[in-house]
């Protein structure tokens, strides 16, 4: 659809960006945190670990100073369970909350709308040795960890996001690292951890929407579009079968409080349903989202399955994320959109198809919480960082969320991944997000300076013209 008329991005549209607590903050056991499975799991001895990440522990001021010099309207980040309730239950660190309320203080102070994510990867350790998310009792303690979050800082936070891609931490369990030993949980494992989250996610919103009538909630999920590799119907069927698997699933459950039909079919005809017990069903039913946060980067092309195990390749030769599963889909090339140089999709247009799609299906607002292209972005000698790739990624996103605005889709905001560089789960720092650039290694430290990069001048006019100057 091309219209005539431009859509204006609307007055208070949350013009951001995005972190999370693990990957930015460092001082992984400073202050009484107690080690979370982030710390505790294998990840590859070439890259940065997270034990200083981009010590944003130790100078989140000096990075709100810098945030609000962009101009932000909002910061999204993640809290660590793991600073808050070092048990997983019962005794809060005071050191803990005394660091997040230095941040969520400072934000306010520079009117930047703080987006809390309670938990984003980084399951306390503790709970992960009594069993996890498997364990039921892990329910309880992540209603009880929000429960504290609400009473600590519902007075100065407005918009909270309840589990980060909780489809990546069940569909790529390896994403976030392989546990000792290196064996991954089973698919049936998983999808009962899946429906535990689901179960703690609804009461969480409900809990918020009892404890801060005035606040809003939502689940944060990867969503993407998927395209038949041809006009081959197998090839359509395939497609929607992981759209649906893939992300419609996730975010059915928590929006509507009940399983995806295909989904449920999917789940008995392999024996992967969870066990549900009595009054499942009706918790699940509790989960009343506000809005839909989602994290878009890339769509994905989709071929229909030749039901042997040549369907299924490594993504962009990534051992952790395996795509493609017997009987469901193959991933498949897609001539007309570009690549990252990680092999990640770039394109900007499926974003908006993707807008509309979840916004035909849930008809709720929606609110970007990741986009993005990681590159090693190099310091010059000048003291400069020229990510003008970055500037053409975001730019032509950004083109595609005005788009759908004239759509007619409820936008609330854009937060790019991500604010500052962050310690990417795969790739360290050879692979950064950041409008500001850390300086270190992957294992020199240097000196953690803080420099503007190019994008960070772009991104400030963008956002000062309220989109108008892209
Ligand atoms: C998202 C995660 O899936 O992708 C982030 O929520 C992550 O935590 C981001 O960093 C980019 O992925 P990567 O592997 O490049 O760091």
């Amino acid at each position: 659809m091309i219209y005539q008329q431009p859509s204006p991005f609307p007055a208070g549209f949350l013009w951001g960006a995005s972190t999370s607590a693990y990957q930015v903050e460092g001082a992984w056991n400073e202050d009484g945190k107690s080690a979370s499975v982030i710390d505790m799991y294998q990840h590859s001895a070439d890259t940065a670990d997270f034990t200083v990440a981009s010590d944003h522990y130790h100078r989140c001021i000096e990075d709100v100073r810098l945030f609000a010099e962009l101009g932000l309207k909002a910061y999204r980040f993640s809290i660590a369970w793991t600073r808050i309730i070092p048990g997983g239950t019962g005794e809060v660190n005071p050191a803990g909350v005394a660091f997040y309320r230095r941040l969520i203080d400072e934000l306010n102070r520079h009117g930047i709308e703080p987006i809390a994510t309670l938990y984003h990867f980084d399951l306390p350790w503790c709970l992960q040795q009594q069993g996890g998310w498997e364990n039921r009792a892990t329910i309880d303690a992540f209603v009880d960890y929000a429960r504290t979050l609400f009473s600590l800082f519902g007075d100065s936070v407005r918009h909270w996001l309840t589990i980060n891609e909780q489809n990546t931490l069940i569909l790529h369990p390896g994403a976030v690292g392989l546990p000792p030993g290196g064996v991954p949980p089973t698919a049936k494992s998983l999808w009962q951890q899946n429906h535990h989250m689901m179960l703690a996610q609804a009461q969480v919103m409900a809990l918020c929407h009892r404890m801060l009538p005035a606040a809003k909630i939502g689940p944060a999920i990867n969503t993407t579009s998927m395209y038949p590799e041809h006009c081959k119907p197998e090839d359509a069927i395939a497609a929607h079968n992981w759209e649906t698997l893939r992300g419609w699933s996730f975010l059915d459950l928590a929006v509507h409080g009940r399983y995806n039909m295909l989904h449920w079919r999917y789940l008995t005809d392999r024996g992967l349903a969870p066990d549900m017990a009595e009054g499942d069903a009706a918790i699940l039913l509790q989960g009343k989202p506000d809005y839909v946060a989602i994290n878009y980067y890339s769509t994905a092309t989709i071929a229909a399955s030749r039901g042997d195990a040549s369907d299924v390749s490594a993504r962009a030769g990534d051992q952790q994320i395996m795509l493609g599963e017997p009987g469901v889909y193959r991933a498949a090339e897609n001539p007309f959109v570009g690549k990252t140089r990680y092999g990640w999709v770039v394109d900007p247009v499926g974003l908006r198809l993707t807008l509309r799609k979840t916004y035909e299906r849930y008809h709720l607002p929606i609110l970007i919480t990741e986009n993005g292209i990681g590159a090693p972005d190099e310091l010059q000698a000048d003291g400069t960082i020229a990510d003008d790739y970055r500037i053409d990624f975001l730019r032509q996103h950004i083109q595609q969320v005005q788009l759908a605005l004239a759509d007619g889709v409820p936008v609330m905001g854009y937060c790019p991944w991500s604010a500052i560089d962050v310690v990417s789960t795969h790739q360290g720092y050879g692979k950064r997000y950041g409008f500001v650039y850390v300086n270190r290694g992957e294992h020199d430290l240097k000196d953690l300076r803080r420099i503007r990069k190019q994008s960070f001048g772009w991104y400030q006019r963008v956002i000062a013209s309220n989109g108008q100057t892209l």
